[in-house]
């Protein structure tokens, strides 16, 4: 079983996935979980690429870095960790493309389309949990609202999280489209609600999903 996370830097997907993990550890479920960029020795120095270079990089150079990234995870990885039956939690997968780098950066959504079928040999998630939070409201958790005008030049802050507020009021509408398009995949939820109670309903949709 295939189980992604999805959201703006700040929703809170980390917190909600050692939950997860630790809930399926005392079902004795074996998990493998892994985060996006990264995952493999080639795939982690690309994310470092991706993240941490203080230069420029095109919207079509960063499109095929976070692609060949996922390649690399796909093949060495998630296929033989599916293969043999486990469940996979992935921090992020090809849904933060098309909200990235096609809604974001302004990619056309049909040449997405394609690289993302190669990218992921066609795997697609069997549950994917978005965590719906406004950018301003993801920032405030990180910084004070006094030092909020200057967060985006922060040196704190990775690279894509430089890119401005606008592109992530972009990013976010990207996931909300998406999920209305492709709505049956996605369980939406409040990223601002409880942590403890956005993870219950996680579990109660696995229970469910397991059960049907
Ligand atoms: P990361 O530190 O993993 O952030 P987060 O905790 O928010 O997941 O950084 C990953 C960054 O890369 C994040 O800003 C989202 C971005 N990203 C893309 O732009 N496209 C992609 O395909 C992926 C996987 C991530």
């Amino acid at each position: 079983m295939l189980i992604t996370f999805e959201g703006i830097d700040g929703a809170g997907k980390s917190t909600q996935i050692k939950k997860l993990v630790a809930w399926l550890a005392s079902r004795d479920v074996e998990a493998v979980t892994l985060r996006e960029p990264g995952g493999t020795a080639v795939a982690e120095k690309i994310r470092s690429i991706l993240l941490e270079s203080r230069e420029d990089i095109s919207p079509i150079g960063e499109l095929l870095l976070f692609s060949a990234s996922r390649a690399e995870l796909v093949q060495e990885v998630i296929m033989p960790a599916l293969s043999s039956g486990k469940t996979v939690i992935l921090d992020r997968f090809y849904d933060s493309t098309s909200a990235y780098q096609g809604y974001g950066r302004g990619i056309d959504l049909e040449v997405l389309r394609s690289i993302i079928a190669i990218s992921t040999c066609a795997i697609t998630p069997d549950i994917t949990f978005y965590l719906d939070i406004k950018p301003e409201e993801a920032l405030s958790r990180k910084f004070s609202a006094k030092s909020l005008p200057l967060a985006f030049d922060h040196e704190e802050l990775d690279r894509m999280e430089r890119s401005g507020l606008e592109f992530y009021r972009h990013v976010r509408q990207g996931y909300l489209d998406i999920i209305s398009r492709e709505g049956d995949r996605f369980v939406s939820l409040d990223a601002l609600e409880d942590a403890e109670c956005i993870h219950r309903k996680i579990v109660e949709t696995l229970n469910s999903r397991i059960q049907a």
